[in-house]
């Protein structure tokens, strides 16, 4: 156990940092161990994780000296922020900062510091096919954790950037499966026209980072982007009939009367999408299952996550 290196992971109780956990915590063998990173000591996830066997520590990214003891004496740290707790791009970069600062402070070997593009480098702010939110962002949760690489590289970590995909559990949580239209059928909507969107289950997420991690130093310094498959919205539809033995459509809608939507986020989420849809080219070409599936030889595809989860998603 002594000479196990431990991995402080932030979200423990989350879908990626969970992912992780479990992912390390199933690996008796390995050669790491878990440092799960939680606001409640005593909450259910938190005493699952320690019976399995992890170190479950008090820590909030809003308060930087309690990261600073929670990446004490640990060899690497998984950094993840929470944009939809709060919507505010100032303090993900501020949370971002902090662990990247902690890190630091700890002398951590590896840090995996999971991000995203920050769009404004392809669509600049003078740029009107969508719209600038918040007076300074195009697509706000994803700049702001792209503006966050560079303070991990202003501060010299070991840092690999893993650039992430579209849970396919939004259709399950995030109210983005199937919904009955005024026809009474199914259908799922997104604003991606016949472009691929690269999804990827969350758990693999976690699974991936691991394997960054076991890997030592060959991807410090890099970035490295994951999906589990890339997939148009017709061909998310048709995987969801089959899975679920009902007609389902794709409802491809324009970006700005997704961004009208009205649910907290559906501006940014528009914009999101359509940065997907306009740049299918760069967004899938830095997320290579094929690559996913060397470093997780587990990692589902939509067939296979839909045959585990399609019970859980809500059908109206
Ligand atoms: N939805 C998607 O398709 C998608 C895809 C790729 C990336 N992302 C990004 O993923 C990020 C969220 O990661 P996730 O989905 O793994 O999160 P999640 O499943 O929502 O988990 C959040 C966990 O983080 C912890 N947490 C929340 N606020 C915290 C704080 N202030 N300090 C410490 N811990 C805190 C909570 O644990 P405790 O309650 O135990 O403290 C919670 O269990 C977002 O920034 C989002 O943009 C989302």
């Amino acid at each position: 156990m002594a000479d196990k290196k431990i991995i402080a992971v932030v979200g423990a109780t989350g879908a990626q940092g969970g992912g992780l956990a479990r992912a390390i915590l199933g690996d008796k063998g390995g050669g790491f161990t878990v440092r799960a990173l939680t606001r409640d000591v005593a909450s259910d996830k938190a005493k699952e994780l320690a019976k399995r066997g992890a170190e479950v520590v008090a820590a909030d990214v809003d308060d930087p000296e309690s990261l600073k003891r929670a990446f004490k004496g640990a060899y690497g740290a998984f950094c993840v922020t929470f944009f939809w707790a709060h919507f505010s791009p100032e303090k993900e970069l501020a949370e971002a900062t902090a662990m990247a600062q902690a890190a630091k402070h700890a002398g951590v070997r590896h840090v995996i510091w999971s991000t995203f593009e920050d769009t404004r480098k392809w669509v600049p702010l003078s740029d009107n096919r969508m719209p600038t939110l918040m007076g300074k962002y195009k697509v706000p949760h994803f700049d702001s954790k792209g503006m966050a690489n560079q303070v991990f590289t202003d501060l010299g970590l070991p840092v690999t950037f893993l650039l992430t995909s579209f849970y396919w559990e939004n259709m399950i949580y995030f109210g983005m499966g199937p919904k009955k239209g005024p026809d009474g059928k199914l259908a799922i909507t997104f604003p991606m026209g016949d472009k691929k969107l690269p999804g990827i289950a969350s758990e693999d997420i976690g699974k991936c980072a691991y394997a960054i991690f076991k890997k030592g130093s060959e991807f410090i310094g890099k970035t490295v982007g994951i999906a589990g498959e890339h997939l148009t919205g017709a061909q998310m539809a048709a995987a969801l009939a089959k899975a679920l033995g009902r007609e389902v459509r794709y409802n491809d809608v324009p970006p700005e009367v997704y961004r009208g939507f009205g649910f907290p986020g559906a501006e940014d989420l528009g914009n999101m999408f359509q940065f997907k849809r306009d740049f299918e080219k760069v967004f899938c070409g830095a997320r290579n299952p094929e690559f996913a599936r060397t470093l997780n030889p587990s990692l589902l595809t939509f067939e296979r996550w839909l045959a585990q989860s399609k019970s859980r998603i809500p059908l109206e």
